[in-house]
Parts: structure tokens; sequence; C-alpha cells
């Protein structure tokens, strides 16, 4: 009983040192806040920058809501004719397209940029972990919005990523080993991927997730807004600048200037350009796979080592990566900065390799094309 109490006192302990809404007035969230001035100064836009692509992600997303058909008799058609008659339909898909992209780059370069400045660090241990939760999210977006336009592609690659957890059940000791067929069966609602499917989904995609992110956003934000700017660098210059309105003022030209360049690509690329076209015909049960049906590139780096090595060293290496992302604040609180930038380093290289190289690599030890 004692010990549940000193448990439950050092858990609230912890959240008021880290959340010390006591100081929360418009004067220290705003106008008290600096800014460091430093060569990694650049990487304190890119929150901003996230969150401006979730904000054009939830606009586009509203708009897309008054035409879209979540039946697997009219998913297909209802987007096509969003593409096709809807007056800049095409656009609204390309912008919510392009932005998923780019919200998922600019949280993994958010990630490895705090990471690489020890921002993880005392009192800003929630801001750190409400993020693991939103990248984790952010790719749960991804992985829902897929299976929304009921194509080829979206319904075989999302059947295979559902095939996976079935997967783990082989590695997990008696009664356990039962358990991700569960999930999946859950998470698919019938036992094929069908309509309770594309019926889950879509309650996932447009209900569920955005309003856990909101939930974590408002701690995200709060504890950045509590706590100032993490220093990001050993030796600090000791210049800073004014949050508001200099850095308030520079976020929103870059905002602008990302919106110009998101508009044009979204207005001159239709996002699906670079895959062959029976992939977006629609799902035919019947039919057999096409082929180069794949993932989004922001899973490749999930993806290729599955095709590639057996799935207990995938799966080993996924549940270590997001434990220790989990538990950075505590697993690398003595790590010096350098150290942490060549881990940031090697984690890049990989991400950037497998995401570009990943099919040749595949190509190169499997000899197929
Ligand atoms: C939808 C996703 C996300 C949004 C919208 C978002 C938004 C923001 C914003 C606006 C800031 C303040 C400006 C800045 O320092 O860049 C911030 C700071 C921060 N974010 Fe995120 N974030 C997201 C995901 C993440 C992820 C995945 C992580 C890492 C696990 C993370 C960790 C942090 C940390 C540690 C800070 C404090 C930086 C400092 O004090 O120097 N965030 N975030």
């Amino acid at each position: 009983m004692i010990s549940a109490g000193r448990a439950l006192q050092a858990s609230v302990d912890f959240l008021a040192d880290r959340l010390p809404i006591q100081k929360m007035s418009f004067h220290s969230l705003v106008r008290q806040k600096e800014v460091p001035v430093h060569r990694m100064g650049w990487a304190y836009y890119l929150g901003g920058l996230a969150l401006f692509f979730f904000l054009v992600q939830l606009a586009t997303g509203l708009m897309l809501l008054f035409y879209y058909q979540p039946t697997v008799s009219d998913a297909h058609a209802s987007v096509d004719y969003i593409t096709h008659n809807v007056v800049g339909g095409a656009l609204v898909r390309n912008l919510h397209a392009w932005a998923a992209s780019a919200l998922i780059a600019t949280v993994l370069l958010h990630l490895l940029t705090t990471f690489a400045m020890k921002a993880f660090e005392k009192p800003r241990e929630l801001t750190w972990l409400s993020g693991v939760f939103l990248l984790l999210l952010t790719f749960g977006f991804g992985f829902t919005g897929y299976l929304l336009p009921w194509n080829q592609i979206a319904v075989n690659a999302t059947k295979v990523g559902l095939q996976s957890i079935v997967q783990a059940g082989q590695y997990l000791p008696g009664p356990l080993a039962d358990v991700p067929a569960r999930i999946k069966e859950i998470i698919q609602g019938e036992p094929a991927v069908g309509q309770a499917t594309l019926s889950r989904f879509y309650a996932v995609h447009v209900i569920v997730l955005p309003l856990i992110v909101f939930g974590l956003l408002g701690v995200h934000l709060l504890s950045v807004q509590l706590h100032g700017m993490s220093p990001g660098v050993d030796r600090p210059t000791g210049r800073s600048e004014r949050f508001f309105p200099f850095f308030v003022l520079r976020d929103f030209w870059l905002w602008g200037l990302v919106f110009f360049g998101l508009f044009t690509v979204a207005l001159c690329l239709p996002f699906d350009s670079f895959s062959s076209f029976p992939l977006f015909q629609p799902f035919d049960a019947l039919g057999s796979t096409p082929d180069g049906v794949k993932p989004e590139w922001y899973f490749y780096f999930v993806y290729y080592p599955l095709e590639l090595l057996p799935f207990w060293v995938v799966m080993l290496g996924q549940n270590v990566v997001v434990a220790a992302l989990l538990a950075a604040p505590w697993l690398f609180s003595r790590t010096s900065r350098r150290s942490l930038r060549v881990l940031t380093a090697i984690a890049a290289l990989y991400l950037i390799v497998i995401t570009v190289f990943g099919h040749a690599i595949y190509v190169a030890f499997k000899g197929v094309r």
C-alpha cells in the first residue's frame, strides 16, 4: 500500500516537473520565450513544418470527406469521381498525397535532429515521448489511408502488411502464439480483407487517429512552450532571438514558401504517376495479384529487410529500435552530443540507402526484377 502510494506520488512529481502548468501565462508562453541561435538553429523550424503539413492534411482530408464513399462497391468510383468530376478534386487529392509524404519525411527529420541535439533530456522527456507516439501515429495514418481508394495496389499491399502480423506468432511461446492472428482478425474485421476492413481503416483514419493526435500534440506543444527550446549544442553561443514575433514570423514565411512548392507540385505532378497503371484499377477479388505491389516509400525501411532477411531478425530489430526510442531520455542521458550525432548519421544513412536503393539491393541479392 505504501509502495503504491509512493509510486503514485513519484508519478505526480514527475508530471509536475515536466508540465509546470503554474508557469502558464501569455507572457511566459509567448512573449518571454527565446530561441537559441547556433549552427543547428535551422532544426528548430522542423517541428513547426511538421505541424504545417499536419494542418494541410486536416484541411484537404476534410474536403475529400465530402465526396469519398467508404464502401467496397463505391470507394474506388468515388475517388475517381473526385479526380475527374469535382472542381479542384485532383488538386486536393494530390495535395493530400504529397503532403502525407512530406509530413512523414519532416517528422523523421525532426526526430533525427532532436535526437542529435539531445533535446530529449530532462525536463523534456514528455515532449520526446509524445513525439515518438506521434511518429507511430503518423505511420498509422499512412497505413490506413493507403487502403481507402480500394485499388489493386492498396488492397494487395494491405493484405501483405496484415499477413506479416500473423507471422510473428510462430516465434511466440504456447498460448501467446495465437495472439498476432487474433490481432490481425480484429484489425481486418472479417476472414479476408473486405468491407469490415475498409470500414475500420476509414474510422481509424478519419476519427480515431486524429483525436489521439490532437491530444498528443497538445501535450507536445504545451511542454515545448513551457520549457522553451533546448540549448541544442554543447557550447551554446549565448545568443538567442525572441520567439515572438521574430521566430514566429520566419516560421510563417517558411510555411508560405513550402505551401507554394507543395501547391506547384500538386498542380503539375499527380502523385500516382510513379506507379504503373494496372495498380490503380479497382481491386478485383477474383483476379491475380498484379506485379509491382509495394507499400508507400516510407515503409521501405521495413519492407525490403522483410523481403531479404529472416522475419524474426527484422521484428527483433524493429522492436529494439522502438524500445530504444521510448527509453532514449534515460538510455542516452550520459551520451555526449558528439556520439548522438554519430548514431543519428548511421540511422539517417540507413533510411536513405534502403529507401532510395532498396529495390536495387533486392535485385542484387535475389537476382530477380
Ligand atoms: C506530427 C508530428 C509532430 C509535430 C507536429 C511536432 C511539432 C513540434 C513543434 C512545433 C516543436 C517546437 C519547434 C521545434 O523545436 O521544432 C516541437 C519540438 C520538439 N519535438 Fe516535435 N513534433 C512532432 C513529432 C515529433 C517526434 C516524432 C519527435 C521525436 C521523437 C519529437 C520531439 C520533439 C522534441 C524533443 C522537441 C523539443 C525541441 C527543443 O526543445 O529543442 N517531435 N515539435
